[in-house]
């Protein structure tokens, strides 16, 4: 198995095959997004699909997902065993590749290595000429790079989607301290306004168990909104 020791000091599981908790997507769910102008026949792309935990919660919302993975992991409704790396370009029926991407794999016999990096810069390519939308989860911290700054601070770049509670990505375990590592629902819009130099921030809210503690559902009413409004000469952030 190959394997390489991450930050947290576990093991890092092949092929970065961990699997994104249903509440990261009903969260993103609960609030206005560009999926929400999506239509009849549009296709959302989970074009790293895993076991299927970010389709299934698609699905459920009624949208239509292709779902495929450069490896089967028993998942029903996946559709193919793809390589996302050697696709070019896409059925125009695809408006969005939205998935939670390989954070950082070595290569290994029959999948090459890629970073989540990699991932975005090839979804931004097949999805320019079809004028449609990325959205992967993300570490918090994707947008703070230099290196990556083409790939911020204004069109194709939309919106961030902050997630207030952490996902776990490994089983709790005695003495364990909870996960590390916060995360973002980053989303790039070909279809948006060329003339948008500005990003927009949602901070996603959860519910409270009876203890204090963040629970699963989330809680859209009391999400903080930013709208873009057109001050004359730009757009600006406005909280509603
Ligand atoms: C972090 S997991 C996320 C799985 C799923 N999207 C989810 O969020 O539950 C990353 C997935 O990327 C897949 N993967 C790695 N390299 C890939 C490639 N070149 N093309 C397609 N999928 C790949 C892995 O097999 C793994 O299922």
């Amino acid at each position: 198995m190959n394997t390489i020791v991450g930050e947290s000091g576990y093991a890092r599981k092949e092929l970065d095959a961990y699997w994104t908790e249903k509440w990261v997507t009903e969260w993103l769910l609960a609030v206005p997004t560009p999926l929400s102008g999506l239509g009849y026949d549009d296709v959302i792309w989970e074009s790293a699909c895993g076991a299927g935990w970010i389709s299934d919660v698609l699905l459920e919302h009624g949208f239509n997902v292709l779902s495929t993975d450069i490896k089967d992991y028993g998942y029903e409704k996946m559709q193919g065993v793809v390589d996302f790396l050697s696709i070019e370009e896409v059925d125009p029926r695809v408006r969005v590749i939205m998935t939670n991407p390989p954070y950082d794999i070595e290569g290994v016999e029959g999948v090459p290595a890629i970073t989540a990096e990699k991932f975005v810069r090839r979804a931004l390519e097949i999805m320019k000429p079809v004028n449609g939308q990325v959205i992967m989860l993300l570490r918090n911290e994707f947008d703070c790079a230099n290196g990556r700054r083409d790939l911020f601070g204004g069109y194709p770049f939309s919106d961030k989607y902050v997630l207030t509670k952490r996902p776990r990505w490994i089983e709790k375990s005695k003495g364990d301290s909870g996960p590390r590592h916060n995360y973002s629902w980053f989303v790039w819009d070909w279809a948006s306004d060329p003339q948008n130099e500005s990003a927009f921030v949602t901070y996603l809210y959860g519910s409270t168990k009876p203890d204090g503690s963040p629970g699963d559902q989330p809680t859209p009413a009391e999400a903080v909104k930013f709208e873009k409004v057109w001050d004359g000469s730009k757009y600006v952030a406005v909280q509603t």
